[in-house]
Parts: C-alpha cells; structure tokens; sequence
C-alpha cells in the first residue's frame, strides 16, 4: 500500500522547487495531487510529467493570496475529487532587492509579501478546514530559517515565516479535536531558484558561497527539494500521526550552529 493511496493533497506552489519535489513524490505514493501555483508554463508541464509516469495530478493556476482563486482551488477539491485530505502550504516569495530592513521596505512590498506567504495559509485552511473536518486530515505549513533566528535584510519575509510557526502552534491546538495535525517544515538553504534569488552571487560582498557553506552549514552543502519533499511526505502521511504542532527544522544544522570556524580543519 502507497502512503498517501487516494488522498487529495493541495500543494501551493507545487509546479516548481520544493513544492514541484513534493507533487512528484507524492503522487508517486498514490496522492491525487492538486498543484496551486501561478506558474502555468511549469504547472502543465508537472502535470503531464506526472501523467506520463503514471500518477494522478492536476494544476489549477491559482494566486494563493487572492480569496477567489483559493476557494475554487477548494471547491475542485470538494466538488470534483469528493475530499480533501492534505494541504501543504509550500508557496512563498522572497523578494530580493525589495525586502529590507522596516525602515527601508516599501508599504506596498511589505503587504504583498504578507499576502502572498501568510494571508495563503489564512485562506487556504479557512475554507479548507471545514472539508477537512469529517474525516481529519493533515496541514504542513513552511516557515523558514528566518522563522526561528533572526536574518537580517528580509524583515517582511522574516515576519511571515515566524507568523507561520506560532499560526501551526495555535491551529494545533484548535483543531486537534477534528483529528486534523498542523505541523512546520523549517527549512534553509534548499538549492532552488529561491536560495539563489535570496543569496545573490553577484561579484558583491553580499553574499559569499564558500563562506557561506564553510562556515555556516555544518553538513558544508546545501540541500536539495527532495530532502524537503521528503518530510513533508512524513508529515502527510500516517507515519507521523502523533505529531501535531510540531515545528521540524530542515536546515542541516545552520539554525543551531554558532561559528564553524572554531572547529580546527
Ligand atoms: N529554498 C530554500 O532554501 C528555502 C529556505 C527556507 C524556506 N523556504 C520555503 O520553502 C517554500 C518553497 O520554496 P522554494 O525554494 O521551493 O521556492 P521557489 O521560488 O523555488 O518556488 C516557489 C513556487 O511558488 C510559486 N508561487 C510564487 N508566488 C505564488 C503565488 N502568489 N501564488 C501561487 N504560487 C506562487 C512559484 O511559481 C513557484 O512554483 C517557501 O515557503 C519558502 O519560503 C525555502
């Protein structure tokens, strides 16, 4: 038996990076995979690459942060597929070169980041929830490295990612009750266009690759989206079902790590 065998899973921004592994691997367990995503060019490519191997996926194009176009993301769950057992709310942006710091980010920056990775999650399970209640089900949010340090140069970002962690901490405790988990996936340094977009290898002093992995990445390399997908896929299935509200950080150790330098070569 697959691990996700006929469940509907939503995965928003599932047409390219960690959310595109994760509509892979969980349609390769059996998921009916809805992929929300604005990208329609990767979206319809994912999907016939997912056809062709035999899973069972779906791309709606959808704008996570507009109330629209997340409740018909719902309404195809519900009134086409007859459930809805999962939704991982994977998409955000990182808006490189416009987030900063308060006292230089634009209003209009600020909302639209906020928009965009939190007021989702706030749409997508309040009309999702309410699907979910009868049989139960499973919410993975993403935070992000910068939802639990602090990094300086993307306080909106920033912002939206720890609202994300303590948002899975009360959603657990709210619904426990309708057998429904919210756990967080907190991941740093994942190699998709993301982690090149927020760490710019521009002949600059922002930011130093070698440096970067010498010294703050204890395993000294980043991770790949399927190492992602891969917690995601525990988090989805019934292999964690005693885990809700968990926070699990998937950052090979740059959270905890202090100074790699004082370790001797
Ligand atoms: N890559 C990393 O190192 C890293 C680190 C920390 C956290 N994360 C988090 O992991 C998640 C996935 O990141 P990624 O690196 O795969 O990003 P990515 O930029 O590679 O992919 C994001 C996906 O979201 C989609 N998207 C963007 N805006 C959208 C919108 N308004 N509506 C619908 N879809 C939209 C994009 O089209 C794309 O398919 C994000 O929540 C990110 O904050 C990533």
């Amino acid at each position: 038996m697959k691990r996700l065998e006929n469940k509907v899973v939503i995965i928003t921004g599932g047409a390219g990076g960690i959310g595109g592994a994760a509509s892979e691997l969980f349609a390769g367990e059996g998921a009916n995979v809805v992929v929300a995503d604005l990208d329609e060019k990767a979206g319809m490519r994912l999907q016939a690459k997912i056809a062709a191997n035999g899973g069972t996926c779906a791309f709606l194009r959808c704008d996570v942060s507009r109330s629209d176009d997340v409740r018909s993301v719902i309404d195809f769950c519900k009134d086409k597929l007859g459930a809805l057992d999962v939704i991982y709310n994977n998409a955000s942006v990182y808006l490189a070169k416009l987030d900063g710091r308060v006292t230089e980010i634009e209003e209009s920056v600020w909302e639209k980041v906020i928009a965009i990775n939190l007021r989702s999650i706030y749409l997508f399970c309040k009309y999702g929830i309410p699907v979910m209640m009868k049989k139960g089900g499973s919410i993975i949010n993403t935070a992000s490295s910068a939802g639990v340090i602090g990094i300086p140069n993307c306080d909106a970002y920033t912002a939206t990612k720890g609202a994300t962690v303590q948002l899975t901490k009360s959603m657990a405790v709210e619904y426990g009750r309708y057998r429904i988990r919210v756990n967080c996936i907190a991941p740093a340094a994942i190699i998709t266009p993301m982690v090149k977009e927020s760490n710019p290898s521009d002949g600059s002093d922002l930011f130093d690759e070698r440096a970067f992995l010498n010294l703050r990445t204890p395993l000294r390399r980043y991770g790949t989206p399927v190492e992602i997908a891969k917690v995601a896929l525990f988090l989805a299935c019934d292999e964690s079902s005693y885990l809700n509200g968990s926070v699990i950080v998937a950052d090979g150790g740059i959270t905890v790590c202090g100074d790699l330098s004082k370790i001797p070569e």
